[in-house]
C-alpha cells in the first residue's frame, strides 16, 4: 500500500513553459579584469565558480521531442561566495515581446488550443503577427538557428539589460553573451523530423554523452556595457528586450569562460527540481528599468512555490554553497533546523537578521510617466530594423532557408495572417517581403498596400479571417 501511495504521488507539476530540459554542472572562470564595472566577487579576474546549467525548449511539455523549431532556454546558477546568482536566458539575443501583460498570452498561443488540445500554427502566428515587436525574434526562430544541432553548438544570452555596479557604487547597464566554442551547427526541418522520429531526447543525450566522454563544452563569456549617460541619449529604448545593442556601438568585452563538466547523478533531484530566478543576484549585479525583467522578478519564485513548495531553496541543487541569511521560517517540507531558537522577527535586540546596507545597489533616478505605454504606432520605435538588418547580413543560402521555413510553418494559417506577416517582412526589407510573398503565394501589390498602413490599421484590416 505504501508503495502504491508513494507511486501515485510521484509526479510534480511541470514548469508552465520550458518543461522539457536537461542539465549539467560546470565551472565559470573569469579571465579578464572587469572590476571597473562590477564588484561582484563572481566576476573578479581569477575567480572560479561552480555552476549548474539547465537547457530547455519552451513550448513542448515534459515529454516533448528535443529537436523542435523553438527557442532554447539556458539557465545558469552560479554558486558564488556571496550567494547564488542565476542568469536565466535564451539562445537568442532578443525576445518576442516586451510587456509582461503579454507573457501568458504568448505561451497560450504557442502551446495548446483550448478547443482541440492541439498545438495550432494559426494561434501561434496570429499572436506573433499582431505584436510587431515579435518580428526580429520570428526571423531568428524561422532561420537556420531555429533548430540547433545540439545545446553545445549554440550561443546564449541574458537578453535583458541588467546593471553592474563597482566598489564606488558607480553603475553601468549591461548585457550578457555566451558564445559557443564548439561552433554554431543547426538542423534542417528534414533532419530534425528524422531525429525526432528516432530519439526524442537527442539534445539531452548529446550533452550527457559529451560530458561522460570528457568532451566538455565551453562558452566564452562577454558583456556589453552602456553608461547611464549613453542610455539617456540612445536612439532606441535600451531597456526594451526586443531591441539589440549593436556590437559596433557597444563592443563585446571578454569576461571569462563557462565549461560544463559533470552530469547530475539523479535527473529528478537535480534537473527537475532545479529552480532558477532572475531575482537571484549578488552585490555588484543588479536589475534595470526593463519592465519585462521586473515582471520576471516575481514570476519565477511564485511558480516555484507552486511547483516545488515554499522551501524550494533548501533543495540541494538550489542551495547556496555559502551561508545565506534569508529569514524565511517554517512552511511545508522545512527539513533543516529552521534556524533553531533564533528570533523569528526583525529588527530584534539580539542583533541578528540585521539589514546589510553595504550590499545595497545605488539608488536609481527615474523620470517619465508610469503608464501602459504601447509604442506600436510610435514613429520613433522601429520594430523592423533589427529583423531587416539580420536579413541583410544573411548569405543567400540562409535567406532561402529562412523563406522556406517561414512559408512552411505559416502554411496552415489563414490568408489574413500571412498578409500581416508579409507586410512586416516588407517593412523590414523589400526583398524579404517580396520573397516571402512569393513563397506564400500572396499578391505582392496587396502586401505593399498593407505595408503602408499604420500598425493599428494593418491589424484591423487583417483581423477578419479570409478564406
Ligand atoms: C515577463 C516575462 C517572463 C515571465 C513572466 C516568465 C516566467 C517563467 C516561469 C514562471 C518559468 C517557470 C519557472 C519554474 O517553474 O521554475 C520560466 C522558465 C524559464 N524562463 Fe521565463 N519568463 C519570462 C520571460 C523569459 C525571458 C525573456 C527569458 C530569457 C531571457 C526566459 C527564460 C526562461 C528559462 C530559461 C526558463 C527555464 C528555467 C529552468 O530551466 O528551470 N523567460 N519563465
Amino acid at each position: 500500500m505504501e508503495k502504491m501511495a508513494h507511486f501515485n504521488r510521484e509526479v510534480i507539476p511541470e514548469r508552465r513553459m520550458h518543461a522539457k530540459g536537461w542539465g549539467a554542472y560546470g565551472k565559470f572562470t573569469v579571465t579578464h579584469d572587469i572590476s571597473k564595472y562590477t564588484r561582484a566577487k563572481v566576476l573578479q579576474k581569477g575567480t572560479v565558480t561552480e555552476t549548474f546549467t539547465r537547457f530547455s525548449t519552451v513550448a513542448g511539455e515534459r515529454g516533448a521531442a528535443d529537436c523542435e523549431r523553438d527557442i532554447r532556454g539556458v539557465a545558469t546558477k552560479f554558486y558564488t561566495s556571496e550567494g547564488n546568482w542565476d542568469l536565466v536566458g535564451n539562445n537568442t539575443p532578443t525576445f518576442f515581446i516586451r510587456d509582461v501583460h503579454n507573457f501568458s498570452d504568448l505561451n497560450r498561443a504557442v502551446k495548446r488550443d483550448p478547443h482541440t488540445g492541439m498545438r495550432s500554427a494559426q494561434n501561434n502566428w496570429d499572436f506573433w503577427t499582431l505584436l510587431p515587436e515579435c518580428f526580429h525574434q520570428i526571423t531568428v526562430v524561422m532561420s537556420d538557428r531555429g533548430i540547433p544541432a545540439s545545446f553545445r553548438n549554440m550561443h546564449f544570452f541574458g537578453e535583458h539589460t541588467y546593471s553592474l555596479y563597482n566598489a564606488k557604487n558607480e553603475r553601468v547597464w549591461c548585457k550578457f553573451h555566451f558564445k559557443t566554442e564548439q561552433g554554431i551547427k543547426n538542423l534542417s526541418n528534414e533532419e530534425a523530423a528524422k531525429i525526432n522520429g528516432m530519439d526524442r531526447d537527442y539534445h539531452g543525450r548529446d550533452l550527457h554523452d559529451a560530458i561522460e566522454r570528457g568532451d566538455f563544452p565551453k562558452w566564452k563569456v562577454y558583456i556589453q556595457v552602456m553608461t547611464e549617460e549613453q542610455a539617456r541619449k540612445h536612439y532606441e529604448n535600451p531597456f526594451d528586450i526586443t531591441k539589440i545593442w549593436r556590437h559596433a556601438e557597444y563592443p563585446l568585452i571578454e569576461v571569462g569562460e563557462l565549461e560544463l563538466n559533470r552530469n547530475p547523478e539523479n535527473y529528478f533531484a537535480e534537473v527537475e527540481q532545479a529552480a532558477f530566478t532572475p531575482a537571484h543576484v549578488v552585490p555588484g549585479i543588479g536589475f534595470s528599468p526593463d519592465r519585462f525583467l521586473q515582471g520576471r522578478l516575481f514570476a519565477y519564485g511564485d511558480a516555484q512555490r507552486y511547483r516545488l513548495g515554499v522551501n524550494h531553496n533548501l533543495i540541494p541543487v538550489n542551495q547556496a554553497k555559502c551561508q545565506v541569511n534569508e529569514y524565511h521560517r517554517d512552511g511545508a517540507m522545512r527539513v533543516d533546523g529552521n534556524y533553531g531558537r533564533a528570533p523569528a522577527y526583525s529588527p530584534n535586540s539580539a542583533g541578528i537578521w540585521a539589514a546589510q546596507p553595504e550590499v545595497m545597489e545605488p539608488p536609481l533616478e527615474l523620470e517619465g510617466a508610469m503608464w501602459c505605454y504601447d509604442p506600436k504606432d510610435d514613429p520613433t520605435d522601429d520594430c523592423f530594423r533589427a529583423g531587416g538588418d539580420l536579413w541583410r547580413v544573411l548569405t543567400e543560402d540562409k535567406k532561402a532557408i529562412l523563406i522556406s521555413n517561414t512559408a512552411g510553418d505559416i502554411a496552415p494559417c489563414t490568408q489574413n495572417i500571412k498578409y500581416r506577416h508579409a507586410a512586416h517582412c516588407y517593412l523590414a526589407d523589400k526583398e524579404y517581403g517580396e520573397r516571402f510573398a512569393k513563397a506564400a503565394g500572396l499578391d505582392l501589390k496587396e502586401v505593399i498596400r498593407l505595408s503602408k498602413l499604420s500598425n493599428n490599421e494593418l491589424n484591423i484590416e487583417t483581423t477578419k479571417p479570409q478564406a
